[in-house]
């Protein structure tokens, strides 16, 4: 019992001591670096992923509006550019049509999904440019639609 608060009054005064410190104090968009520990340099792999899944919680959560912003207008930079990449990237796949040897129809099919792929490109990189961020997932969801529609009726899968 006694050993006990032996080690606990030295903690205690350990926190005081760090709290006292104004730059160790924690801050809403993250932990102060504490250095070195004082007492136990612990090493569990397990505990370590536990702190990192609640640091994630903790910091999310309490993101600054501004900071939530500056996120979104990066994610929406981002989308904007592979939308328009993903729009070039057509008429490289369309370079590529008289290679595959593809029968009237087949030609016809690919064509039509590799430009309902563009449209849909063009319609997410507008969106993003107009920062219409609720209209996102629709068009995403479509890509990813016309992407396997494709690859149902083209690809086959490596054995
Ligand atoms: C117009 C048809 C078409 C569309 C649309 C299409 N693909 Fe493909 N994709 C193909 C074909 C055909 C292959 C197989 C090429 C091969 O194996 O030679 C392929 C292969 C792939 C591969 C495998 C590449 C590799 O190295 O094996 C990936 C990854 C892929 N497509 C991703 C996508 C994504 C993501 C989209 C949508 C954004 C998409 N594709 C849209 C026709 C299409």
């Amino acid at each position: 019992m006694n050993t006990r608060i032996f080690l606990f009054v030295p903690l205690v005064l350990l926190l005081l001591v760090g709290c006292s410190e104004p730059n160790r104090r924690p801050s809403l968009t993250g932990l102060p670096d504490t250095g070195e520990p004082a007492l136990h340099a612990l090493n569990d792999s397990r505990l370590r992923e536990l702190m990192d899944r609640m640091n994630n919680v903790m910091f999310d959560r309490f993101k600054t509006q501004p900071e939530l912003d500056q996120e979104r207008d990066i994610y929406a930079r981002k989308m904007a550019a592979t939308a328009t990449e993903l729009g070039s990237a057509v008429d490289t796949i369309l370079t590529r049509m008289p290679a595959l040897n593809l029968a009237e129809g087949e030609q016809t099919a690919f064509r039509g999904l590799a430009k309902k792929l563009r449209d849909e490109a063009n319609t997410l990189r507008d969106q993003t440019a107009h920062r219409q961020f609720d209209a996102i997932p629709a068009p995403l969801d479509q890509i990813t639609l016309t992407c396997s529609s494709c690859h149902q009726l083209f690809r086959k899968l490596k054995p």
